[in-house]
């Protein structure tokens, strides 16, 4: 009795070694010391025994279980300081890629480029088979170069026109692109052909067409000899490429202090007349702030918004689904924009 349940410690011990992982430990746990296991089983016949027998038998099959339970929690500390050893291997997510549902259901759940970053894209493409360059501008950005240097003085009623978002220092978020354009003459000199595209932002009420924070596309050109002429032939390229082949224009006398002399540009889509954008000559003033002679050189300048050129294009009614993040919304263009 006693060398049976010696061969039968020294084989939970092997089969204790010999587990791999938790589960298999488990499976080990169970067979040679859980409530119906084989040590136990063994203890349960003590009172069996001849009485003589009874005493030494029962010992050694109290050690034998002891011994077994203490190899049991040394190897599960064991297999658990091992997983933690591996842990960078064996658990790492690569928590770029969409998650698992959105995987399995690729191409209608996976991610989609956002309408105004396709417009955008577009647009630049547009502007560059024309010649122009593309520059960023900040959007925090100093009285100067949104107003001051714009024709907009401190006390002037233009601004408020733009509802700003001051900072504690001083700085302001750009309400418009049109500072880009101080950079660009300050950063270099004529031939200047170039847009920008970015964020803008205005501390408004928000409704269907207001937010906050929107987007503009701004254009200039600043050469010898540039007219009204050529802003026109830029902007109906542009429109129609965008728009529609057949797009008609029309300009008409408008005020923004940064251009004289200054207009709005309508466009005809589906049959309608529609004001779309701001723009003019650049205001002399403003090409001796950029540190350019206006007696030699002259531009023209516009700005138009985004948002409101994808709404127009897509029927979108309202402009706050842009920066909503309202998944359903942004699924409606997993297609990309053509057609
Ligand atoms: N910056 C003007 C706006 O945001 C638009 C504009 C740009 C007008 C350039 C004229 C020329 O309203």
């Amino acid at each position: 009795m006693l060398d049976e349940l010696q061969a039968l410690e020294q084989e939970a011990l092997a089969a204790v070694a010999a587990a791999a992982d938790g589960p298999a430990l488990d499976a080990v746990q169970s067979e040679y010391v859980g409530k119906k296991g084989r040590l136990s089983g063994v203890l349960r016949t003590v009172g069996s025994l001849p009485p003589e027998q009874r005493g030494p038998v029962g010992k050694a099959a109290n050690l034998a279980r002891r011994a077994v339970e203490a190899a049991i929690e040394a190897r599960r500390g064991d297999l658990i300081a091992a997983a933690d050893a591996n842990l960078g291997e064996t658990e790492w997510v690569d928590a770029t890629l969409p998650p698992p549902a959105a995987r399995a259901a690729a191409g209608r759940l996976g991610g989609t480029v956002h309408p105004i970053t396709a417009l955008v894209r577009d647009m630049e493409e547009i502007f560059l088979s024309m010649g122009f360059d593309t520059l960023d501008g900040p959007w925090v950005e100093d009285d100067r170069h949104n107003f001051g240097a714009l024709n907009i003085p401190a006390d002037h009623p233009a601004r408020d026109m733009q509802d700003t978002y001051w900072l504690s220092d001083g700085n302001l978020l750009r309400t418009h692109t049109s500072p880009v354009q101080v950079r660009a003459m300050e950063a270099s000199a004529p031939p200047i052909r170039a847009v920008c595209l970015g964020r803008v932002f205005r501390h408004e009420e928000l409704d269907a067409t207001h937010e906050n924070t929107f987007h503009q596309a701004e254009g200039f050109f600043v050469d010898r000899g540039v007219s009204v002429g050529h802003m026109l032939y830029v902007l109906r390229t542009l429109l129609r490429e965008i728009l529609d082949d057949d797009v008609q224009v029309r300009l008409r006398p408008s005020y923004f202090p940064f251009v004289e002399p200054g207009f709005e540009m309508d466009v005809t889509f589906r049959g309608k007349w529609m004001e779309l954008l701001g723009c003019g000559m650049v205001h002399p003033y403003v090409l001796e702030q950029g540190g350019i002679d206006p007696s030699v050189y002259s531009g023209f300048a516009f700005g138009l918004g985004i948002d409101r050129l994808v709404m127009l294009k897509h029927g979108v009614e309202d402009v706050r689904h842009f920066m909503g993040g309202d998944l359903r919304f942004l699924r409606q263009f997993a297609g990309g924009l053509e057609g």
